[in-house]
């Protein structure tokens, strides 16, 4: 199907009211993979109900009131595993080694000059081929609130150096998802993992997220080329249509004539976040995302230094999700909390790099509301 056709059959069916969707079935989770158990985990918190699955360390649901107090389930995904296999790999996963792109998936460390995985035209896009969205994950610590999960990437997989161990924790705390990222390696590496969810507040990835009105702390992003690779420039957002300091309705501008627009066939853009007014924990407010029709709200707090904005322009809904529909046309935004796209190939772009003795960490919190 094409685009345009896709966008035809999804207008028709922006109708229905949010529904309050049933938890997914464990049964349907639970299966091999690598010759590790996989299986689908159960999360509760006094706001917020999770399912979780140990293959890349995936949210396969999210549930949070709307102001009504019904429970919306707000990422896409898909019912069982087997459809995660065959379907877009990038619902709700941690990708990694390196999320977003690195171009032509070269980049030289120490002298050294590796070469990746090219998996997105031309270039290497969330960790490859074989990346950590792929693969299962050790669960290694599981309670009613919380899951901590653990993945050894191998020296040399999809072509980066050094074995790395990457742990990750979700917790839930009131209205609050929790993420926190733990990683060390035997030899220098570059890393950039993230939360891969496709977020879509109406609860029904039948209904176009460019109702969302969205709010991105930042002043600044990275340009790219038409393969969305970054230019090196770090430009002002001002005066652009990707200036979303004031809170705007993402539909709004998503279709004017700018460059990036077009690269991108929609937002897909790398943030530069204002960090100028971290909290005591040291995180800032990267962005804020309302559905006016039902009043959920999320915002999204991190201690990374960018955000990626992508408005599920890629989605065609040809791919059958939960509630047996359509993953339809911007359906889904991306937000994720990361470090800049290509940063091995700009020097002037924070470093990735991690080193023996060195230990990554990352926290970013996914926190829900109702206006
Ligand atoms: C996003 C990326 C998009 C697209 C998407 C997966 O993170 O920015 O360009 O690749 O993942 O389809």
């Amino acid at each position: 199907m094409t685009a345009a056709a896709a966008i035809m059959l999804c207008v028709g069916c922006t109708t229905e009211a949010p529904r309050t969707e049933a938890l997914l079935n464990q049964s349907d989770y639970q299966t091999q993979i690598d010759g590790k158990p996989v299986d689908l985990y159960t999360l509760q918190s006094e706001g917020i109900t999770m399912q979780v699955t140990n293959y890349g360390a995936r949210i396969a649901g999210l549930w949070v009131p709307d102001r009504d107090g019904n429970k919306v389930d707000v990422v896409l995904g898909y019912p069982t595993i087997d459809q995660h296999l065959n379907g877009d790999g990038y619902a709700g996963p941690i990708v990694g080694r390196y999320g977003n792109r690195i171009g032509k998936g070269k980049f030289s460390l120490d002298g050294v000059e590796y070469q990746t995985t090219i998996n997105n035209g031309e270039n290497h896009l969330h960790g490859g081929i074989g990346g950590w969205s792929t693969h299962a994950w050790n669960v290694d610590n599981v309670g009613d609130n919380t899951i901590t999960m653990s993945y050894l990437s191998a020296d040399g997989e999809e072509g980066y150096p050094g074995n790395v161990i990457i742990t990750v924790t979700y917790t839930l705390a009131g209205n609050d998802l929790i993420l926190d990222y733990r990683a060390t390696t035997d030899a220098p590496t570059v890393l950039n993992p993230t939360s891969h969810c496709y977020f879509n507040l109406h609860g029904d990835s039948e209904v176009s997220t460019n109702s969302h009105v969205l709010r991105i702390n930042a002043a600044e992003y990275t340009p790219t080329d038409a393969g969305l690779i970054p230019t090196g420039e770090i430009a002002t957002l001002e005066g652009t249509p990707l200036d979303f300091r004031t809170a705007t309705v993402i539909g709004e501008r998503i279709e004017e004539d700018f460059e990036a627009l077009k690269f991108g066939a929609g937002y897909d853009h790398n943030f530069v976040l204002d960090k100028s007014t971290p909290n005591e924990a040291g995180l800032t407010e990267a962005a804020v995302v309302y559905e006016p029709a039902n009043g959920i709200e999320m915002s999204i707090l991190t201690d990374q230094v960018a955000l990626q904005f992508y408005s599920g322009n890629f989605f065609d809904g040809t791919s059958i999700g939960k509630g047996d529909k359509p993953l339809c046309y911007r359906a889904g935004i991306a937000l994720e909390a990361q470090g800049y796209p290509d940063a091995p190939n700009h020097d002037n772009f924070p470093s990735r790099v991690l080193r023996p003795g060195e230990e990554y960490t990352q926290q970013t919190i996914y926190r829900f509301a109702t206006k």
